[in-house]
């Protein structure tokens, strides 16, 4: 044994003495022509994962009273990037003073951004969703981020009979999803529940009754809770009605719409004791704390070379007053959960919106904070990276 050793160990040295001249001899042999000025995987990785685009709206229309449909292309490049169905994009507006972002799920399908073309529909609640709904006109350009969000079907992880239920305006990302399976990008089998009021306040259901005709795995169940039509379920959309057209167990949820319906469906799919992964939730916007009288608070912002001392109310989170400022923070999902508001807290007391605490242990333990889902307590001082 230490023969072999003492061997081995001979060996290597020899090797080692003949690194330097083999390599030299390589390096002589080696092709004198310049290094490429691109590489294909980076190219690849600018086309999926471009950041911010710059986008213009092209068309819109009115889908029902209250959701206006917009249509964008990208001016900086020759199409949007692919995504997942049931993704969103982050969209940027300057209101009078205030730089203020949204998340808005995307509706059309990622075939069709390779197009050029992308498409959201808006409901009219909000201060940015009320001026893209009233104001915004065709030609108008806007800074949009690359499609994000984990609220997408995953081979691995997701059974394939998915059932999708949706809210109002909630049912943004299963368009996207029911056109991705007709393309037959995605392979799932799908079940949608849409509810709403009324027939009037659905909206695509047109485009969902033709998706669902040419392909035998979706299937749209429309369900109105105000009045009775021959073609829809009546009430609300309950475990018991779901059960009606498929088996609830062995499937995988997709749920997108108000908070009621999520508190009204997890209540109903409790005793069916599925297991955490079997039901995912669309996020939602960290709003305004129900404070009658929110305290006045002096926000100190550090961003790259420059201080800026801001009024921050209690009862909003730091990245609303950081853009009622004019402060152009970075932020995509606006629910604690993606970490692209991802800031140093410097001093201050704050408090973090009630289960939206997405952070990581380490940042919790070093400091850092989510100023989307933050609201301050008293006077604070943060470190903010700017979004571009
Ligand atoms: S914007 Fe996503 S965590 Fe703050």
């Amino acid at each position: 044994m230490k023969f072999r050793k003492q061997i081995f160990g001979f060996m290597d040295m020899l090797r080692f003495k003949k690194m330097v001249p083999t390599r030299r001899k390589m390096l002589a042999n080696g092709a004198d022509t310049p290094l490429p000025q691109e590489y294909r995987t980076n190219m690849l990785a600018d086309k999926l994962h471009p950041g911010y685009m710059e986008a213009e709206l092209t068309d819109t229309r009115f889908l029902t009273e209250t959701i206006r449909e917009l249509t964008f292309r990208r001016v900086d490049s020759d199409s949007f990037p692919f995504f997942r169905a049931g993704q969103y994009v982050s969209l940027q507006v300057k209101i009078g003073d205030s730089v203020v972002s949204r998340p808005y799920s995307i509706v059309s399908t990622p075939r069709q951004a390779l197009d050029n073309k992308l498409v959201l529909a808006i409901e009219n609640a909000g201060f940015v969703s009320g001026y893209l709904c009233e104001k915004a006109k065709v030609g108008d350009r806007f800074i949009m981020t690359e499609p994000s969000g984990e609220f997408h079907y995953e081979t691995l992880r997701d059974s394939k009979n998915i059932i999708c239920v949706a809210g109002g305006s909630g049912i943004t990302p299963f368009v996207s999803m029911a056109g991705s399976l007709v393309d037959k990008d995605e392979s799932y089998s799908m079940i949608l529940f849409y509810g709403a009021r009324s027939a009037k306040q659905l909206a695509y259901r047109a485009e969902l009754d033709r998706l669902s005709a040419r392909c035998s795995d979706l299937r749209v169940i429309y369900v109105l809770s105000d009045e009775s039509d021959d073609d829809c379920e009546h009430g609300f959309i309950s475990a018991s009605l779901m059960k009606k057209y498929t088996e609830l167990s062995d499937s995988t949820f997709f749920l997108c719409g108000p908070q009621p319906m999520y508190d009204f469906l997890m209540k109903e799919l409790s005793p069916l004791q599925l297991p955490k992964k079997s039901i995912h939730r669309d996020a939602t916007c960290c709003g305004d704390l129900p404070t009658e009288h929110p305290e006045e608070l002096k926000l100190t912002v550090h961003m790259r070379d420059e201080i800026f001392i801001i009024t921050a109310n209690s009862n909003e989170t730091l990245l609303t007053a950081m853009e009622h400022a004019g402060l152009n923070a970075p932020n995509k999902c606006r629910a604690g959960g993606c970490g692209f508001c991802h800031s140093k807290w410097i001093s201050g007391s704050y408090k973090v919106a009630e289960g939206r605490d997405g952070r990581r242990e380490a940042d919790r333990k070093f400091g850092f904070i989510h100023p989307c889902v933050t609201y301050p307590v008293s006077d604070m001082e943060i470190d903010v990276p700017v979004a571009y």
